[in-house]
């Protein structure tokens, strides 16, 4: 049998092979240094930032808006518009993590150096790191963050081009956002704001969202309070007044306390809509989880015992049926890391082992899988008798 260029092959395949002995033979022993793609992943996937605060100004009279940047300076990774950023605060030598809308645009946190805002508003009285960052951060203080979570952004092949944004109180931050990369010409839609407040000296960021306004960003402020030289808007985000601003083929965005997503839930039903149109952001975690349809309410004042498993490490801690088991763990001063703490990202999720609980239905996130096994997201889970977790070790 005569095997074509057999001979070829097999002398062309032997002086690689030589080649490639010589080139092993006199390499350095020293790695290359040199690593083009792995500096792109980590510029893009850092993980972990360690952020350092450079700049803080009023958002409002009961709001401040915070930058950060890179410890050390650079760009920042990307994100979309609308998404949020996950920060850890130590304070009293317990980590903290709270998930922030984050308000400053793509593009700004590309410069280099590069920076991310938010805008946190003062808490009535039941936000310990809401009204922290109000009166205590300062400039030059550090923490740590990672960003570019969440869902609520807009996906053109999946989203209209025309968005109408539905947002209340601080909830307009995510909009600011995508108004920002809109007017710089790095984000292709057009955007209406529909912008509910209590009182014209409650809006937040309202001279940023003035200078916002252009052929493809409009900003309408709703005002609900009794002014009688208000010139706008006055009620609430009813269905009639979103449909007054809509035009044609709409996605909407919908970004608020959770009082205003149960209103808007209801309203936005009247607008006929394809379910796939309507985006919900939740702001933050349950609150009031008694006024959900399945709670027993009978159960809403009691407090339980939480046992809390780290491998060998055991604690007893209570735990209010209201509060969630993430707030009932922080409150011990137990880690228990989480991102969004609304449901949605399953970075909290946890094993349980024994007991009863409630899951909030506007942040059950779970995976059928979960369900079936005990893993439950512990921001949005709340105990209903004495239960039985387990948590990673930190
Ligand atoms: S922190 Fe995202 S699901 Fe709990």
């Amino acid at each position: 049998m005569k095997i074509k260029g057999f001979l070829k092959d097999v002398g062309g395949a032997s002086r690689v092979t030589k080649a490639r002995l010589n080139a092993f033979s006199s390499a350095s022993a020293i790695p290359e240094k040199v690593d083009p793609i792995g500096d792109v992943a980590r510029e893009w996937h850092p993980g972990t930032l360690d952020l350092e605060v450079v700049k803080i100004s009023d958002a409002s009279p009961t709001a401040k808006t915070v930058r950060f940047q890179k410890v050390g300076g650079g760009k920042l990774p990307p994100f979309y518009a609308g998404q949020f950023i996950s920060l850890a605060f130590v304070l009293d030598g317990k980590v903290l993590c709270r998930p922030y809308s984050i308000s400053s645009a793509p593009f700004e946190a590309r410069q280099d150096p590069g920076f991310v805002e938010i805008t946190v508003r003062r808490s009535k009285g039941d936000g310990l790191i809401c009204d922290y960052i109000n009166n205590d951060l300062k400039i030059g203080d550090r923490v740590k963050g990672s960003m570019g979570l969440g869902q609520f952004y807009y996906e053109p092949l999946r989203d209209a081009k025309n968005l109408v944004a539905l947002a209340g109180g601080i909830g307009v931050t995510p909009f600011v956002s995508m108004a920002k990369e809109i007017k710089h010409g790095t984000m292709d839609a057009n955007l209406t704001i529909l912008y509910g407040s209590a009182a014209s000296n409650d809006i937040i960021l309202k001279d940023t969202l003035d200078a916002l306004e252009c052929d493809r960003v409009h900003v309408v402020h709703v005002l609900s309070g009794d002014e009688p030289d208000w010139k706008g808007e006055r009620g609430f985000l009813s269905a009639e007044l979103i449909r007054k601003y809509t035009k044609g083929d709409t996605t909407y965005f919908i970004c608020g306390p959770q009082v205003m997503y149960k209103f808007l839930r209801e309203e936005v039903k009247k607008l006929d809509a394809p379910a796939r149109r309507i985006r919900f952001e939740m702001f933050g975690q349950t609150k009031d989880v008694a006024s959900f349809p399945g709670y027993p309410a009978e159960k809403k004042d009691e407090t339980f015992t939480l046992t809390v498993m780290r491998g060998v490490h055991k604690d007893e801690i209570p735990a209010r049926a209201n509060e969630s088991l993430v707030v009932a763990c922080e409150r011990a001063g137990i880690v228990l890391l989480t991102d969004c703490r609304s449901g949605e990202c399953g970075f909290c999720r946890t094993k349980v082992l024994k007991g009863e609980y409630f899951v909030s239905p506007e942040g059950d996130g779970r995976r059928a899988a979960d369900r079936d096994f005990n893993y439950v997201h512990a921001c949005a889970t709340f105990p209903l008798s004495d239960m039985t977790i387990k948590i990673p070790i930190e």
